[in-house]
């Protein structure tokens, strides 16, 4: 049996559709108020609870043999992510071994050991890798880019407007990693022996300039981009502004300020190395974007 948390989100629901079609017993850790439906059709089972009750964690971990870690945190988390991407993994990782678990997958972020100080969920991933290092629990770490699903909201919007904002430096270099790849190296993570109490980058197989994402839009919609670039400190503006209002927010825009200040790419052979542990292609921006989008 695998435990996914944040099973609803992005990355979670994709793990649990290629378990649930590998034929695995999985259960989908989910809230009461989210959108579970899906889930409990492809024959999850489903856990209701909150991250935010050890009580509820500890219940979820009976009789599982992998835990996949794939929660997390947004500017409305109550406790922010000191509560949801830190306390709630530590209290994952103690009940996983009281309940004998065999492997920990935790899915941490890009750029987690650079020690930016204004993330408070770069600062939470950190801590819990040490926790988990430490835990005496087999455990594979993944450090992913950004995910290509957060672009396809956007892709349409660009769709019906050819309008792409883009903060920040339009140099900066990623490496945005096909969602549908992360959830399949983090399935496989679980059992398979080179990724095991391993730290590993994913990234997509090519590194960008964050100006080459609206071309590849323009490319898919045959249509030329109108690139809004605003400078990071307009970012910074809002966010004072905001601090007035709640401070916590202003916090937690500190994580989104550093994503949009620095670069999150893997080398070559990061990706080389992820592609010989998991024996597959890893698939471009433009390819995953173009297998999700309606032209
Ligand atoms: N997105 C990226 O570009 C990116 C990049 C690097 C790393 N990561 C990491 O990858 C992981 C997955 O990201 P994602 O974008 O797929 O996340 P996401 O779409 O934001 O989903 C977050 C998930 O956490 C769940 N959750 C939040 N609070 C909860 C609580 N109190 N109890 C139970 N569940 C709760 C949400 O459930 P509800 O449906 O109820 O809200 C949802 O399923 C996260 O750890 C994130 O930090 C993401």
């Amino acid at each position: 049996m695998y435990l996914v948390t944040g099973a609803t989100g992005g990355l979670g629901r994709r793990i649990i559709r290629l378990l649930r079609e590998r034929e695995q017993a999985v259960r989908a850790f989910v809230r009461l108020t989210s959108r579970y439906g899906e889930l409990e059709s492809r024959g999850a089972q489903i856990f209701i609870g909150d991250l935010l009750e050890n009580r509820d964690i500890q219940k979820a971990c009976q009789g599982v043999q992998y835990v996949i870690s794939a929660h997390g945190s947004n500017a409305t988390t109550r406790g922010g992510a000191q509560a949801l991407d830190y306390r709630a993994n530590i209290d994952l990782i103690d009940a996983a071994k009281d309940s004998g678990v065999q492997h920990f997958v935790f899915i941490s972020v890009l750029g987690a050991d650079r020690g930016y100080e204004d993330a408070p969920v770069f600062k939470a991933k950190w801590a819990v890798e040490q926790y988990l290092k430490n835990s005496g629990l087999n455990y594979t770490i993944l450090r992913p880019s950004g995910f290509s699903s957060n672009l396809i909201p956007l892709a349409e919007q660009f769709r019906q407007t050819g309008i792409y904002l883009l903060v920040g430096d339009p140099q900066s270099r990623t490496s945005i990693v096909s969602t549908d790849d992360l959830a399949r190296i983090a399935v496989e993570s679980a059992t398979t022996a080179a990724a095991t109490n391993q730290i590993l980058a994913v990234g997509g197989p090519e590194v960008l300039d964050r100006a080459e994402i609206p071309k590849i839009f323009g490319r898919i919609f045959d249509r030329e981009p109108l690139i809004l670039n605003p400078p990071i400190v307009a970012l910074d503006a809002v966010r004072t502004v905001l601090g007035l209002v709640n401070p916590s927010v202003q916090k937690s825009l500190g994580t989104l300020r550093t994503l949009l200040d620095n670069e999150f790419f893997c080398t070559p052979a990061e990706i080389a190395n992820l592609e010989s542990i998991f024996n597959f292609k890893l698939e471009t921006l433009e390819a995953f974007l173009r297998r999700y989008v309606s032209v």
